[in-house]
């Protein structure tokens, strides 16, 4: 049975996908079987893990938009290798943007990707769901959906801005969507050791995170930024790169118990 994670953050640009893609990566090198699920219209899951959107026949907007008590497409016509060995990923494109729409109106509607990775679950060992900057439908679908939410914060001014939006979205999910859904942690990222900022942030995020912060801090590393171009995880792009690297230790931090 997938131990599922949701990469959750409604603030942009703080390293989801990033570390979606990278800790999938670092699982899948690791011998395990992994699916990435990209719950974000913008699809640079997709993109970074080296699918091509435009050949795709179907992709997660298919899923959710299917009617009720319908089963086609299924989900292993949906589902794409990646360009890594062990890692899979059910894809988006910009026609997922159409599913908050769709899903509005929807039978319980929190609840369609639990109930569209249910056949799954027993094939994978992981799965994890990368999100949009929002907290609408889909990203509460991604939290209804997980069994630990994993919450990436850039080292930056207003870096815990947001936060406790954030965490009392994930009190009600667990009290009303999804009750063994749990925090992981947080993960500090574009972290620089150089700057004090960088450790005023870290430090204000262990003071306040109430759950708990991850020892693994991913640095400020052009690598990392580099990769999605070439269709891959930055720990396979370049695995020894500082940034690689600290995605290694923080998938030991992560999932050493698994
Ligand atoms: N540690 C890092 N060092 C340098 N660039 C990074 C790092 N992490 C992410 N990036 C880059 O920053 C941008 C935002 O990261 P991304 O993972 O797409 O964030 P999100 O999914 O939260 O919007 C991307 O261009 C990405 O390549
Ligand atoms: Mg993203």
């Amino acid at each position: 049975m997938a131990r599922t994670f949701a990469v959750v953050n409604q603030k942009g640009g703080v390293a989801k996908t990033t570390t979606a893609i990278n800790l999938a990566a670092c699982a899948a090198l690791d011998d395990h079987s992994v699916l990435v699920v990209d719950a974000d219209p913008q699809s640079n899951a997709t993109s970074g893990l080296g699918v091509e959107r435009d050949e795709l026949e179907y992709c997660l907007y298919d899923l959710l938009a299917r009617p009720e008590g319908t089963v086609s497409p299924a989900i292993d016509e949906v589902i794409v290798p990646s360009a890594t060995p062990n890692l899979d990923v059910l894809p988006a494109t910009l026609e997922l943007a159409g599913a908050q729409l769709e899903l509005a109106s929807a039978i319980s509607r929190e609840r369609r990707l639990r109930r569209i990775l249910e056949p799954v679950r027993d094939f994978y060992d992981l799965i994890i769901i990368d999100t949009a900057p929002s907290l609408g439908l889909l990203t509460l679908n991604a939290l209804g959906a997980a069994d630990q939410v994993l919450i990436p914060i850039q080292c930056e001014y207003y870096a815990l801005e947001g936060l406790s939006q954030l965490l009392r979205i994930i009190a009600l999910v667990q009290a009303e969507i999804n009750p063994s859904l749990t925090l992981a942690g947080a993960i500090m990222t574009m972290y620089d050791a150089r700057t004090n900022l960088s450790d005023e942030v870290a430090a204000d995020v262990a003071r306040d995170f109430p759950g708990r912060t991850f020892q693994a801090k991913i640095p400020r590393n052009v690598k990392l930024a580099e990769s999605p171009s070439y269709g891959l995880p930055a720990v396979i792009y370049d695995r020894h790169c500082p940034g690689s690297a600290a995605y290694f230790r923080l998938y030991w931090e992560v999932f050493g118990d698994a």
